[in-house]
């Protein structure tokens, strides 16, 4: 049996109403916090000045940052990290979706730093290796979304606008100490931003499975993360105020999470080219990935039959009488059913990319999610991602 290792080092309180345990455990982190929200919805949903007394009635002192956008960029960061030190504060609360427990993260990372800009500490940057750095300052995140699976990892994911990379950084340092998933804070979350989180859900766990370092620790979540996702999906989409579908969402989406974070798999070449799409247009993140991952999985369903007809087989179209190598072959057209089944049919010009952008998005793949891009079982080229990405164009 393969070597392997994890740690889930993250304190996680699962559950509806479990934002109530904001009271109880936020005073073990300090006494002043700087909350980080999604701009606008978190306070017009009513969940920041709940959040604001729930830490306030712990005991703690808390300043509001509430203006974290989609996709956080790099001044963002720089600046909210400055705020944190002017303020004096001793840790962050993210709440939000990935982007505010991104921001969370990376502003604890670079508010340790002393601050100064977190481009340093990026892809291409000085310090991108993040040797010596100082350990981050304690992280809370609290998600109201079922994707991105950021309160199971140590990854944030920042675009730099220098350069419009968007790379995913992080160390143990940056690994949530508490993470609130109460899928209360998630029945309205509208119909587009619960298919495209589903969809990154999805694609976590079948690249955490088709990742050259799974691990029977990691293949055990993906497995139950995908069963998860299918069974609850489109019932989350079409009717939101379901608890009980919001709730294994949630939890699919920490499995999943936990599998391309803590478990120590990762993500494949899927999310490598999905995140330079991203940087280059904004696009949603869960789209990005189902521009790109038709052609990927056709490209290298050879590498590892077992797997890949293993992943037809999760998906539902585990027919017996083919055999394995063609079984692992559909597994493309496995995923475009999967995928058109909760209405995505998508290609990358569909998300504002033009064929000129394809050279800089293949430099920025090896640049930037050269991690990722090394997960995948077959070992992809330049001349490759290009090729991809003119499939999916
Ligand atoms: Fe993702």
């Amino acid at each position: 049996m393969k070597i392997f290792e994890f740690a889930v080092p993250t304190k996680v309180y699962f559950g509806a109403g479990e934002v109530s345990k904001v009271e109880e455990h936020a005073s073990s982190l300090g006494k002043k916090a700087l909350l980080l929200a999604a701009k606008d919805t978190m306070r017009q949903l009513g969940f920041l000045d709940k959040v604001k007394g729930l830490l306030e009635k712990s005991g703690v002192e808390v300043v509001v940052s509430d203006d974290v956008s989609p996709n956080p960029r790099d001044v963002d960061i720089d600046r909210q990290a400055q705020l944190f030190l002017d303020e004096k504060c001793d840790f962050t609360v993210g709440l939000g979706g990935g982007s505010a427990m991104d921001t969370a993260k990376a502003v604890a990372f670079l508010a340790a730093q002393g601050g100064g800009t977190i481009r340093k500490y990026l892809a291409g940057g000085d310090n991108a290796g993040l040797e010596n750095v100082k350990d981050a300052f304690p992280i809370m995140v609290i998600t109201t979304t079922a994707g991105t699976g950021s309160e199971g990892t140590p990854w944030w994911v920042i675009t730099n606008t220098e350069n419009h990379e968007k790379p995913g950084t992080g160390n143990d340092s940056t690994v949530a100490k508490i993470a609130i998933v109460d899928p209360e804070l998630m029945l309205t979350i509208p119909p587009s931003v619960t298919r495209g989180t589903g969809i990154d859900v999805l694609f976590h766990a079948m690249e955490a499975y088709i990742a050259n370092i799974a691990t029977p620790f990691t293949d055990l979540l993906a497995k139950e993360a995908i069963k998860l996702v299918l069974e609850n999906l489109d019932t989350a989409i079409n009717e939101g105020s379901n608890l009980e579908a919001r709730s294994q969402m949630a939890w699919a989406n920490t499995l999943a999470g936990i599998a391309i974070g803590e478990g120590t798999s990762g993500t494949v070449g899927i999310h490598a080219m999905g995140h330079s799409i991203g940087g280059q247009t904004d696009a949603p993140h869960g789209m990005t990935m189902a521009s790109v991952a038709l052609p990927y999985m056709r490209k290298t369903w050879s590498a590892d039959t077992a797997r890949y007809a293993e992943v037809t087989r999760m998906l539902g179209f585990g027919d017996e009488s083919k055999s394995e190598a063609e079984l692992a072959e559909y597994s493309a057209v496995a995923l475009e059913k999967t995928l058109e089944k909760y209405g995505v049919n998508i290609k990358m010009r569909d998300l504002g990319v033009k064929e000129e952008m394809i050279e800089p998005m293949t430099d920025s793949v090896f640049k930037t999610m050269a991690g990722p891009l090394s997960c995948s079982l077959m070992e992809l080229n330049r001349e490759d991602i290009v090729a991809l990405y003119k499939e999916a164009l």
